[in-house]
Formats: structure tokens, sequence, C-alpha cells
């Protein structure tokens, strides 16, 4: 485990969690009263203030990073020669050149490698994902994700040097990957239009931004991220398709609410308070995914296969959010560049209905308040937009 900040905390947790047999063998820190605080808190063997050490060490057969996003590149590097498996948080890096120096490497050395991102493992997602992939909700045509709160936890979050960015890079990764996962990962991104703004915080970051991704075959994908978020942590994803609708909520207002007068200690991440009404997490590691995501990186190697998401995702993740801040800059639409792309290239339009009445298509049908059915028509030859009420009480 190289690092023991907020998300080494949060994987050790999931990969401890229940009865689990999966073990942390050897933790990384800087700072060796760090690492070994950790490693008691977490019965662990083994302890390094050298990251190449960690990696080497015989006790470790997989690595996971969860370092802050500068050190990814340097992370996987040291992973590729000591020939371990690597599995790397988001944001994979920090720009889509970057991931893809990271990827190509990974690659070449024949790694194991996977990419975490846990909020598509969330049980609510993966459920969700099912049903999409059923078809009960036909073709997806528009799926929002956002994720909001009141600013990270770490200063390394804040520069730009070292997170690549600021809200965008931080939660839009996230939403990215969400909204990729809804409307099909083999359907290529083309172009998006962002906007984001620097409103509350003293930094040279944005610390909120809105885009619109805009896909081959007409869906469109929406993400709204803020670092001045008040009031805990809101994860909210709506998938609309031309047969069905989904609404997640991820973290408040999840079916537990609690009132405390009094300060009961930790809440869930980001909650800003621990008296009032409040509203906490069940579970929060595997509520986020945490749990699931590791249970399918585990299983991938084990299976020989590739987990859900590859370093691959990774890479389109960071081309998009490349497209986002050039958007930003030019206030236009800027196409996502991505020089390798595996997906489909054959895509048709989504969302076309081809229900025919009487020779002409069908717009909408509607039941009125009076119970009786209006159908709304189009004639193919003239172009005629007509509508009839159905029972014969044409109008
Ligand atoms: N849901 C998620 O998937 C999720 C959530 C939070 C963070 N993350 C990601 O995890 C990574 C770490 O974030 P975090 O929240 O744990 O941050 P953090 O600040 O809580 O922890 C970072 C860790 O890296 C160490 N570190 C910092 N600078 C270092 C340096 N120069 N050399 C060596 N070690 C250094 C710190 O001591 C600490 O152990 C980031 O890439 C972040 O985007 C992912």
């Amino acid at each position: 485990m190289l690092g023991t900040g907020l998300i080494g905390f949060f994987y050790t947790m999931a990969l401890h969690g229940q009865r689990s047999r999966d073990r942390v063998s050897c933790v990384y820190s800087r700072n060796a009263d760090r690492a070994h605080a950790f490693a008691k808190k977490w019965n662990i063997d083994h302890t390094a203030t050298d990251m190449a050490e960690a990696i080497h060490h015989s006790s470790s057969d997989i690595v996971v990073i969860g370092l802050p996003n500068h050190l990814h590149e340097k992370a996987i590097q040291l992973c590729i020669e000591a020939n371990k498996a690597v599995l790397c948080t988001k944001p994979l890096a920090r720009t889509a050149e970057e991931a893809k120096r990271i990827l190509d490497a990974v690659e070449a050395s024949g790694i194991f490698a996977g990419y975490l991102e846990d909020l598509v493992y969330t049980p609510k997602t993966l459920k969700a994902l099912d049903s999409v992939r059923q078809g009960a909700l036909g073709e997806i045509l528009w799926t929002r994700s956002r994720e909001a709160h009141s600013g990270p936890h770490s200063s390394w979050f804040w520069d730009v040097d070292q997170a690549g960015g600021g809200a965008i890079i931080d939660l839009g990764c996230h939403c990215i990957e969400i909204i990729r996962n809804f409307i099909g990962k083999d359907i290529r991104p083309l172009e998006v239009s962002c906007w984001a703004d620097t409103l509350v915080h003293p930094i040279d970051a944005e610390d909120n931004g809105i885009a619109m991704i805009r896909f081959e075959n007409g869906a469109v994908g929406q993400f709204e991220v803020s670092w001045t978020f008040r009031g805990g942590m809101d994860l909210r994803d709506e998938v609309g398709g031309t047969q069905g609708t989904i609404w997640l909520n991820h973290f408040l207002r999840t079916g537990f609410e609690m009132f405390s007068s009094g300060a009961g200690g930790y809440v869930a991440e980001k909650a800003e308070q621990e008296s009032g009404w409040l509203f906490p997490v069940g579970d929060e590691v595997h509520e986020l995914g945490y749990t699931d995501m590791f249970t399918d990186m585990f299983n991938a190697m084990d299976e020989g296969r590739e987990p859900r998401e590859t370093f691959y995702d990774g890479y389109v993740v960071n081309a998009v959010i490349d497209a986002c801040y050039r958007s930003v800059r030019s206030r236009k639409w800027e196409p996502v560049k991505l020089q390798d792309w595996r997906g489909r290239t054959d895509v048709e339009r989504v969302g076309k209905l081809k229900e025919m009445v009487d020779g002409m298509e069908l717009v909408k049908r509607e039941c009125l308040p009076d119970g009786k059915i209006k159908l709304i028509l189009k004639n193919l030859d003239t172009g005629e937009v007509t509508q009839r009420l159905l029972a014969g009480n044409n109008d």
C-alpha cells in the first residue's frame, strides 16, 4: 500500500474487511512514524519509507497506489521495473499525455494493471448498469453525474502542478467514467463544452465546473463538480433512456437520517457537522464501491482477464478532462483528442422512434386527465404534425 492518507485508509479498510483473507503486507510512507502507526492500526507486518523498497518487498505481489496525482507515473514505473501488478487510484494521471505514457509503458511490460475507479462499482451502480445492459431503459440518451463537497482534505489537491487541475480533475474523473459506463465505454466521446470558475477558495485551480460531453452516437453526458458545496458530499447520477430513467443518490439522504444534539464523532466522508440532523452512511467502503472494485481486480488477476476498469479507461478519462480544460480557456466546444481509440467506429445515432400509426410516424402518445389518449403524428410526405384523440374524437 503506497500512501497512508485518506484513500490508503479506505482501501485498507476495504481489503481487510469482513472475513477477507486479502492482506496489506507492506505499507509505504515517507514518514516512519506514520508508516508504523498505520501498520499498527491495520496489523500490517512490514513498513517502508522508500517507495522502491516497498514495491520490491518480497511480501508485495500487488501494488496499490494511494499517492498524490503527480506521483502516479513514478510509482507505476517502479512497479514495471519490479514486475509487480499495479492498481492505481483515480485520476490515472494529470494529463492525457502522461496517462498515455503510463498506458504504453504498462502494456509493453505485460504487468497486470487496474484503474481504481470505485464509483462505477457501487452496489447501486452495478445494479443500474445491469438494468441498462438488459435494456430496461432502452437506448441511453443522457447521463448526468454530480459530485460536490466543500473541498479536499490535503494541501497537494489545491496545487495545480501536483494535482493537474482543481475540482474537474479531482471529481470530474469519477463523473466521466460513470457517464462512459452508462452511455457505453465503446462509444467515442467526441467533444466537450465546459465552464469552470474559482468562486470561493484562494487558489489558481477551478473550484467549480460544469461540462457537456457529446458522444459519437448523439448521447450526451453532463457533469457538475464543486469544491464549494456545503452540507456534506453530494454524489448523484441520473440516467435517461428512450424507455426509462434511473436516479441514484449515493451519499446524502440515502435512507439513513439521524438527529444528535451532541458530538458523536465521524459521520461520513466530508460531513460538515456532528450534531443536528445527520446523514450517516452504513458501510462507507462498500457503498462507495471499494469492496466490489477490489473483488473485480483480484478476480480478474486470478482469471487472467482484464478488470472492468483498465488503465485504458483512465487514459480516456484524462483525454476528456484535457478537452474540458481547453474548452474552459477557449469558451468553445473542443474535440476530445484520443490518439488511441479502441471502441466502436460504426455507431448509429441513438433515440429514433420508429413506431408508425396509419402510415404516419408517432411523435408522442399521452393519456389526458379525462382518460382519452392523444396521439401526436407526423406525415412523412409533407412533414405536417397533427394530433388525434383515440376513440374517434378527433379535434
Ligand atoms: N474515491 C477515490 O477513488 C479517491 C478518494 C480520495 C483520493 N483518491 C486519490 O488517491 C490519491 C491520494 O489521495 P488521498 O486523499 O489519499 O490524499 P492524502 O493527502 O490523504 O494522502 C496522500 C498520501 O501520500 C503521501 N504523500 C504526499 N506527498 C508525498 C510525496 N511527495 N512523496 C511521497 N508520499 C507523499 C502522504 O503522506 C499521504 O500518505 C490521489 O490520487 C487522489 O486523487 C481517490
